[in-house]
């Protein structure tokens, strides 16, 4: 009887601590679209009242031909917001004079661009030079969370187009070989904390990964040892079935491992791996490096949804990085090029 007490009471204030973190996002949201007054959650309520929901029936027609589209979007998010900012960047098409980020080494295996394209097509002939791209990727990325298993959040809106893309500036988006310290710098570079971080790191749940991001680690680790150490036999193991050596210069770009055992569902699971040395990056099993961000990861490992809502919390704040409002920018006509 004492110990279905005690349960209750545990379950309770596992409860109640959820509810306050559920809360604060809803706070830390309203905050935001305060604090930064040119974003703001409905932005588009009278402007282009079925934008979001134009924008969620693009995302799921996607995702009901091919579910790892969500996985590329929620990633295009990161990787346009790493590159001057979340101003949709990340689709412009080169030109013969200007090689755009999209064409750039760190970028040759995103995906997801054409949800955004026919998205646009869409906006625009209803609400022609009102939504702009880099807002279009932010209700996208939200909405592929959330098909994916994620909580949902309110979307701060008002982002405006930039009108430069060089491949050049990639350089700003961490490799799959950085270390705890290059990573936490990385974000830190674009005003998110090792927090956020370790938080957006779960995203890692979702998704693919090309072998050669990794095979580093299996066959080439050092000039002492071949393999990881850090990395768990068997996982190498497996890894090493799908990604053979003598196969890695044929089908060097198309070769490809689920990020996670469960590559179509959002869940911290991501973080339970690292403590079993199974982490697909050494950027990923780096969050282990450090006292501070393993007991992070190690409470979202324990609690599936105290991760999914400090996810939503730093994807908040990742979409807000280095925005164009007001009169900055353009809202493109089409993604691909910048305005005439
Ligand atoms: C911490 C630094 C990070 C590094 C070094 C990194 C690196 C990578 C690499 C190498 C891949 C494999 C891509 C491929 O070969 O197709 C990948 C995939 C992915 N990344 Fe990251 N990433 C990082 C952070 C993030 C963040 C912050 C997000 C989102 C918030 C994110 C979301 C994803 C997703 C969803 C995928 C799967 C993409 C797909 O299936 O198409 N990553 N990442």
């Amino acid at each position: 009887m004492k110990f279905l007490h005690q349960n209750i009471e545990t379950h309770r204030s596992n409860l109640f601590m959820i509810m306050k973190r559920i809360l604060s996002v809803i706070v830390i949201c309203s905050l935001i679209s305060h604090s930064q007054a040119a974003l703001e959650v409905g932005f588009y309520r009278d402007k282009c009242p079925f934008a979001e929901a134009i924008i969620n029936h693009e995302v799921k027609k996607s995702y009901l031909i091919d579910k790892g589209i969500a996985a590329g979007i929620v990633r295009l998010q990161f990787h346009d917001c790493f590159v001057r900012g979340c101003d949709g960047s990340i689709f412009i098409d080169s030109t013969p004079t200007n090689q755009a980020e999209k064409d750039g080494s760190t970028n040759e295996s995103i995906r997801g661009l054409e949800v955004i394209y026919n998205a646009k097509d869409k906006l625009e002939a209803v609400c022609p030079g009102v939504l702009s791209c880099a807002d279009i990727l932010a209700y996208a990325a939200r909405d592929s969370n959330v098909l994916s298993g994620g909580v949902y959040w309110d979307v701060p809106a008002g982002r405006r187009d930039g009108r430069i893309s060089r491949a050049s500036e990639i350089v700003d988006i961490p490799l799959p070989s950085f270390n705890l310290v290059q990573i936490t710098e990385s974000f830190a570079n674009k005003g998110l904390t090792q927090a956020d971080m370790v938080a957006l790191s779960g995203s890692h749940s979702i998704g693919r990964s090309h072998c050669f991001q990794f095979t580093d680690r299996l066959y080439n680790h050092n000039t002492k040892t071949m393999k990881d150490p850090n990395l768990d036999p068997h996982y190498a193991q497996l890894l090493r079935i799908v990604c053979p050596k003598v196969l890695q210069e044929i089908f060097n770009q198309t070769l490809v491992v689920g990020m996670n055992q469960s590559p179509f569902y959002m869940d911290s699971s991501y973080y339970g791996n690292l403590f079993k040395h199974a982490g697909l990056f050494v950027s990923d099993q780096s969050l282990l490096d450090s006292q501070t961000t393993a007991t992070q990861a190690a409470s979202y490992a324990a609690n599936d949804l105290s991760w999914k809502v400090d996810f939503a919390q730093a994807m908040i704040k990742l979409s807000q990085v280095q925005v164009l409002t007001g009169n900055q920018g353009e809202i493109r006509a089409n993604c691909r090029v910048i305005n005439p």
